[in-house]
């Protein structure tokens, strides 16, 4: 017999599928509540539990919230897992309204469901991006998200700083227990958003060469997905006096450069060329004023969070994953 129910938004997206397989894994039924299922690619990440069986499929969108009440009821569920996001930081500044419908309006959705049906727990997937400027490094838990005269470089950004001040007050005022775990450069098979690696890796592998225009210095702090995944798993599972903070960056700690990135690729997958030009684009540049060492020493205390894979682990497995799925 599987153990509770755990719902997770934005389940068919890339790291939602890797979250599902390590719930299902773990005993656990799941509802992946999303506006579509999972693509094709990813599907096969779950169809290798043995548990694949234990995942349901509730297609719906974030912005019903008599939908997700009654999906919610329906399962009884008893956690949640908040993935789902308009997740672009570069078109977020295109479509404003629409980020802060998806990932403000959406979360305060969740935030009710969870008070309405009585959930034990939400965490809240957030970002890095909730810092508008870097003030010091190693950056922590406490450095500000609001700073008098400095915006943020996305609405993304914003949208993911008001998520956060959305369910700090739901559990303080609404008796939800809320966490947010804050990602950052999640790279892994089945990865949308290339941040370089993805182009190296995928291009590398199908015998092709890689140029980019910009941002050889762009340094970004690469987690492995299935970092990530063990972060949201323990923030999940926590017992509720431990969280102290209920804010906590699970991301590797070290920072590599978009160059170092690439020598590192080019090491295991010799032959294509990969070139990429030093200098920020504007948006890299403003995307770099956020980005500087993080402290995962919170995350360490109070959730038992350790990184597992260095980025060198990390792109061994993406390629041994991509050839098995993607026959390269
Ligand atoms: N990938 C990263 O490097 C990274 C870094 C920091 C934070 N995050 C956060 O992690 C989460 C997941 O990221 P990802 O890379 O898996 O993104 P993704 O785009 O692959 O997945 C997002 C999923 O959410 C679903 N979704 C979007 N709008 C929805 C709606 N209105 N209703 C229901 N479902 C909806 C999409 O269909 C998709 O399956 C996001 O909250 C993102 O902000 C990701």
């Amino acid at each position: 017999m599987s153990k509770e129910c755990v719902m997770i938004t934005g389940g068919s997206g890339f790291i939602g599928i890797y979250i599902m397989k390590k719930m299902i894994d773990e005993g656990y039924t799941v509802v992946n509540y999303d506006l579509a299922p999972p693509p094709a690619e990813l599907q096969k990440i779950l169809d290798d539990s043995d548990n694949a069986g234990n995942v349901i499929y509730e297609r719906g969108n974030l912005l019903d919230l008599p939908d997700l009440l009654i999906a919610g009821k329906k399962h009884k569920v008893k956690r949640i897992v908040h993935m789902a996001a308009f997740f672009d930081p570069a078109e977020s500044n295109r479509r404003p309204y629409f980020t802060y419908q998806v990932n403000v309006q959406g979360t305060i959705n969740i935030m009710e469901m969870a008070r309405l049906i009585n959930c034990d727990r939400v965490v809240n997937i957030s970002s890095i991006g909730v810092y508008p400027e870097k003030q010091y490094e190693p950056m922590d838990e406490k450095h500000p998200m609001f700073i008098p005269g400095a915006g943020h470089g996305s609405h993304y950004g914003s949208s993911k700083a008001a998520s956060e001040l959305i369910g700090q007050a739901y559990c303080r005022n609404n008796g939800v227990s809320y966490v947010s775990v804050r990602f950052s450069g999640v790279y892994g098979y089945g990865m949308r958003y290339s941040m370089f690696i993805k182009d190296m890796i995928e291009n590398g592998l199908n015998g092709k060469d890689t140029e980019f225009g910009s941002g050889g210095d762009l340094t970004r702090d690469y987690t492995y997905v299935k970092d990530s995944v063990e972060g949201v798993y323990r923030a999940l599972m926590a017992d509720d006096k431990d969280l102290v903070n209920r804010t906590y960056l699970t991301t590797s700690g070290e920072l590599y450069s978009g160059t170092q990135v690439a020598e590192i690729v080019k090491e295991m997958i010799p032959g294509p060329q990969i070139t990429i030009a030093p200098e920020l684009s504007e948006f890299e540049q403003k995307d770099m004023a956020k980005r500087g060492k993080i402290d995962i020493s919170l995350a360490k205390d109070e959730l038992g969070y350790e990184p597992r894979y260095s980025l060198q682990d990390g792109i061994k497995e993406y390629i041994e994953i991509y050839k098995k799925y993607a026959g390269a």
